[in-house]
């Protein structure tokens, strides 16, 4: 079966460890003996909090979370937490945010709703190529929190510092690259994430929140949109999304029996400088974002005009590579590498950009 799997540069929802999906086929219709599927079951059952309390337990482990934070699992993806956010931590109607591309402009927009919203850096100007400098942001002290996006999925740019915000909490969107390297919890007020590249599937956001900024929120919101009621019921106020919870717990286990975070960082690494290293050197493609702030998750170039990159992502579809398509708004191409996209992928890919250089020039 695995031979005829594609290497699957989609920008998520996003290739899985072979090894994860192989034992979510062996465990679909009896799951450890348990008789059902995890489809199946009860998400008070003794059999599914096994894995829930297992799945949080590995993510606080992986992540090096403290006590003092609450891992929360709610339904609803990344984009519903740009309204969430707002509603819970804006604890004096003032949020300061910096966008550095499409999902963090949503996220101010979404929050503008709720408050005074100072954008402290706008990057829209110079097509999102770049990532702020702490001298080019202009943060105000008076404000309940800083949101920025940790890792720009459709420009391929990524943050390489955390800026000093002078005690504000950061929160942090982390969809993109939580879980590709280790990070210091504690530089952050919360960290969230939909689960749908590095985690698993589809269908479940992680929230990663420090416990003290989650006592109070506004009045009369909507109750699954309130962080503490969700904290004080274990994530379990309604139904969670058990099936992405099961799967979170699997690619966890192959992150740790891999070696943890580290050991990811280094991969990706070596995966993303053999891209940058041959676009550097050549005068066909040519890189979007800025040398000192690439993403090692999600590489975009183009080729010279947009009948080549056309013809490229078509070429490629037909060399056993998907999803390399760049997204709408940038154009060109996109390779999203997350851990789960292997070396040979990679190499593969850089061999079938060689080609198409070669033969297009
Ligand atoms: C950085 C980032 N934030 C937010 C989102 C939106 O996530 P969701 O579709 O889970 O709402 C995405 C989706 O691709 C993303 O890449």
């Amino acid at each position: 079966m695995t031979q005829k799997r594609v290497y699957n540069f989609s920008a998520g929802p996003s290739t899985l460890p072979v090894s994860v999906l192989e034992e979510v086929a062996a465990q679909m219709l009896n799951y450890k003996d348990s008789g059902m599927s995890v489809m199946e079951m009860s998400h008070r059952s003794s059999s599914y909090l096994e894995i829930f309390n297992e799945t949080k337990a590995l993510l606080k482990k992986v992540l090096n979370i403290p006590d003092n934070y609450k891992i929360l699992f709610i339904q609803g993806g990344a984009t519903q937490q740009f309204s969430t956010i707002p509603l819970n931590l804006m604890k004096n109607g003032k949020a300061d945010y910096i966008i550095t591309g499409a999902f963090s402009k949503k996220a101010a927009q979404e929050a503008k709703k709720f408050g005074d919203v100072h954008i402290a850096y706008d990057g829209s100007d110079n097509k999102f190529k770049h990532i702020p400098t702490q001298d080019e942001l202009d943060l105000r002290e008076d404000t309940s929190y800083v949101h920025l996006c940790a890792n720009n999925t459709i420009y391929g740019t990524e943050w390489k510092y955390v800026p000093e915000t002078k005690g504000v909490p950061i929160v942090v969107d982390m969809s993109s690259n939580i879980l590709s390297k280790p990070i210091n919890v504690a530089d952050y007020g919360m960290i969230y994430a939909g689960a749908q590249k590095n985690m698993g599937i589809a269908g479940l956001g992680v929230v990663i929140v420090r416990e003290d900024l989650i006592t109070e929120h506004k009045e009369n919101i909507p109750v699954l949109m309130e962080y503490d009621t969700i904290a004080g019921n274990d994530s379990m106020y309604n139904t969670p999304p058990t099936f992405s919870i099961y799967v979170l717990g699997l690619v966890l286990e192959w992150i740790d029996s891999m070696g943890g975070l580290e050991v990811m960082q280094k991969k990706n690494i070596e995966k993303a400088q053999l891209l940058y290293d041959y676009l550097d050197q050549s005068d066909f493609y040519q890189a979007h974002s800025d040398a000192d702030n690439r993403s090692i998750m999600n590489v975009t170039f183009t080729c010279p005009n947009p009948d080549l990159d056309a013809k490229f992502v078509k070429e490629s579809i037909a060399a056993g590579m998907s999803n390399l398509k760049g997204h709408r708004s940038v154009g060109g191409i996109r390779a999203s590498i997350y851990n789960a996209m292997s070396l040979e992928g990679v190499e593969t890919l850089l061999e079938f950009m060689k080609k198409f250089e070669k033969e297009n020039k």
